[in-house]
């Protein structure tokens, strides 16, 4: 069994490991997956990485439907973990174990239990948002490196997704603390709602961002909500109201051309970009960290990386974000942060692992 020992400084962790086979399972939303990830001395090599996405299915209802898909997990599931095997067995099971849709958490908690106790092997559950915070850690050169011991904490970790939107101040892994949310919608639920307004498809945020590209962001002003306020929680609500009032001014006019199309992505996603990398710039000075993380659906947005990337940079601190195929909901981001997990708690019984639709990192 690994065995994982803390020899670091002050802000800057070192781990020693040894090896390590994890099956991660990940069914919190619209996406059932898979991964088989093989651990060797800090070096990650990720076998396997199966997602099977229900976007298709859902696209028609314009917005994910829990009871179908949960449905749709319990058909995939086993023939997902049979690609990401590939014959191999593993020596853990991690899982995600919320937050999420209590009945898609249910189907992959499920799944684990029943492949640990019949391969009698252990299973821990994960913090989904834990996975996100960790994904960049697979990013192909970290992943060929050693990555962990470069870490320098703590760290401001900025999670964005379709259910969240966090500030969270990392001071080693596992060892967390909420310092701000979204107090209404999240940020990638404001990208789908203005997607639907704009009659431009599901998922929202890639198609508002994809618009966004070519249109004016200082056409129209949206508000900035809560960029003053002294807390480092945030709210999309109003921003997003912002938006549906515009459009029914221009309705009658039937100006939606695809330029003013464009001109409000360009200018709603400007205002969220505002928002997000001040609050989190002035977080990362007020808790003193050393680097910026950045994860979660909504780090595809290529504006919102570039951006914070360079005021990161700006202050001279370190800034970390996943590769593209690994922002999306994925099983290797749970396998990783399972074996975190695992070393943090040690060996836990799997008939205790509960689903916790709304759990929390800290
Ligand atoms: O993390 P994720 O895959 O699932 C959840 O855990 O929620 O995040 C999905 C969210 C969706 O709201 C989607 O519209 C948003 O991420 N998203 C984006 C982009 N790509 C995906 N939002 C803005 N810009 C993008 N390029
Ligand atoms: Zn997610």
């Amino acid at each position: 069994m690994t065995n994982v020992k803390n020899i670091g400084l002050k802000s800057q962790i070192c781990y020693i490991l040894t090896s390590m086979k994890i099956l991660g399972l990940e069914s919190s939303c619209d996406e059932t997956a898979a991964a088989f990830l093989k651990i060797r001395n800090t070096k990650y090599e990720i076998r396997n990485n199966v997602v099977w996405s229900q976007v298709k299915i859902h696209k028609k209802y314009g917005g994910v439907v829990p009871e179908v898909a949960a449905r749709q997990h319990v058909e995939a599931i086993i023939p997902v973990i049979e690609s990401a095997l590939s014959g191999m067995k593993p020596d853990l099971i991690a899982v995600t174990q919320g937050p999420g849709l209590m009945t898609s958490l249910a189907v992959g908690v499920q799944t684990a239990k029943t492949l640990a106790y019949s391969w009698r092997i252990p299973l821990v559950g994960v913090n989904h948002l834990e996975g996100h915070l960790w994904s960049f850690l697979l990013n192909h050169e970290l992943r060929i490196k050693n990555n962990v011991s470069r870490l320098k904490f703590p760290a401001m970790a900025l999670i964005v997704s379709g259910g969240h939107t966090e500030l969270i101040l990392v001071r080693d892994i596992g060892k967390y603390k909420l310092i701000g949310q979204t107090r209404d919608d999240a940020v990638g639920e404001a990208f789908d709602k203005v997607a639907k307004m704009l009659d431009l498809g599901y998922p929202g945020g890639p198609i508002v961002a994809h618009f966004a590209k070519i249109g004016n962001p200082d056409r129209i002003h949206f508000p900035r909500p809560m960029l003053e306020t002294d807390d480092f929680d945030f709210s999309f609500s109003g921003l997003k109201t912002s938006v549906k009032y515009h459009l029914e001014q221009m309705l009658p006019t039937g100006n939606l051309s695809s330029a003013f199309v464009s001109d409000v992505c360009a200018s709603f996603q400007a205002a969220v970009i505002e928002v997000l990398t001040t609050k989190t710039i002035r977080a990362a000075d007020k808790f003193k960290a050393q680097s910026i993380i950045l994860g979660g659906g909504v780090s595809a947005n290529e504006k919102l990386t570039k951006n914070l990337k360079l005021k990161t940079e700006n202050i001279g601190l370190d800034f970390y974000y996943p590769e593209k195929w690994l922002t999306g909901d994925n099983a290797a981001m749970i396998a990783l942060a399972g074996y975190f997990s695992k070393q943090k708690a040690g060996n836990k019984i799997w008939q205790k692992l509960k689903v916790q639709s709304n759990l929390n990192i800290c």
